[in-house]
C-alpha cells in the first residue's frame, strides 16, 4: 500500500537529532520495563554523527541503558580490516559503542574482510541473525546523492535483501576525501537489502544540507523506482524524514 511519506523540518541537525534521540531512549526505556531488548537499525556516515552525540549525552547525563539494545549496521566496506580508520565498525566504535555501555557480543555489522566465496552465507546468516533478535524495532537512515539507503545503489530492487554490492561512482567520490584519493576508496560493500530494510517497525531517515536537497525532494515527491531506493519508503506505514531546512528546500508544496 502507498502511503505519503511523512517529513518533519527543523531548524538544525542537532534539534531534529534530539527528537529522534527521545524516540529511540523512549523505545529502550519502554522495552526495560517489560524486560525485552530493543533492536536498533544504524548507519554511518557524517549524518548521524549528531545524533550519536545526543545518545551519549543521554547515557552519560540522563541515566539511559543501553545493556538490553542489540544493534544491526546497515553496511560495510569489503576489503577493509575492522580496524582500518574508515572501517564502519571503527566509525561505530569511535562515535558511538565505546562511549556506552552496550554489550559487545549484541553489536552487529557485516564483515569487511570475509572471502568471496563466504559471501552468500555471511548474508544469509546476517538476515537470520536479524530475525532471531525479533526483527528491527527502529531503523535509522542516512541518504546519499544516489538516492541509496544502505549502499542500495540505484538498480537494486524493492525486495532486496543483504548482499554484495558494487558501490556508485558518485559514493566513492563522496567517500575519496576521507580516505585519501578514490583509488583508496573500496569498490564493493556488503549491505542490508531494502527488503531487509524496509521490515523494521520504524524508520527515520536524516538528511542535512542543500547538497541532499534534490534527492530528498525525488525520494518524498517523486515516483517510487528503484533508481532512487530512498523512494521505496513511501510505501513503508510509519518513515519518517527529519530535515534541516536546507535538506528539504526543494520540496514542493
Ligand atoms: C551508511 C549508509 C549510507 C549513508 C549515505 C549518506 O551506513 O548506509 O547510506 O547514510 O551515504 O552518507 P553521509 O551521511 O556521509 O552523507
Amino acid at each position: 500500500m502507498v502511503t505519503n511519506v511523512q517529513f518533519l523540518v527543523f531548524e538544525s541537525p542537532a534539534a531534529a537529532c534530539r527528537e529522534v534521540a527521545g524516540e529511540i531512549a523512549a523505545l529502550i526505556r519502554s522495552r526495560d520495563l517489560i524486560g525485552r531488548r530493543a533492536v536498533l537499525g544504524l548507519a554511518t556516515g557524517s549524518t548521524p554523527i549528531p545524533l550519536y552525540r545526543e545518545l551519549i549525552r543521554l547515557h552519560r547525563e540522563e541515566g539511559l541503558s543501553f545493556r538490553n539494545v542489540t544493534t544491526f549496521n546497515l553496511d560495510e566496506y569489503l576489503g577493509l580490516e575492522r580496524n582500518h580508520p574508515e572501517s564502519y565498525w571503527s566509525f561505530m566504535h569511535r562515535n558511538l559503542f565505546d562511549h556506552v555501555d552496550i554489550d559487545p557480543a549484541c553489536v552487529n555489522l557485516p564483515s569487511g574482510t570475509v572471502s568471496q566465496e563466504e559471501i552468500l552465507r555471511h548474508c544469509r546468516d546476517y538476515e537470520d541473525a536479524i530475525r532471531e533478535a525479533g526483527g528491527i524495532d527502529y531503523q535509522i537512515l542516512g541518504i546519499g546523492r544516489t538516492g541509496h539507503i544502505g549502499f542500495n545503489e540505484p538498480g537494486t530492487p524493492m525486495d532486496a535483501r543483504t548482499q554484495k554490492i558494487h558501490l556508485d561512482p558518485i559514493t566513492r567520490s563522496d567517500a575519496a576525501p576521507a580516505f585519501g584519493g578514490i583509488d583508496k576508496v573500496p569498490t564493493e560493500a556488503i549491505t542490508m537489502g531494502c527488503g531487509t530494510i524496509l521490515e523494521a517497525r520504524r524508520i527515520a531517515l536524516l538528511a542535512w544540507g542543500s547538497k541532499k536537497a534534490s534527492i530528498v525532494r525525488q525520494a518524498i515527491q517523486g515516483p517510487i523506482t528503484d533508481e532512487v531506493s530512498a523512494s521505496f519508503l513511501q510505501t513503508h506505514a510509519d518513515a519518517t524524514f527529519f530535515l534541516d531546512n536546507d535538506a528539504a528546500s526543494k520540496i514542493c508544496d
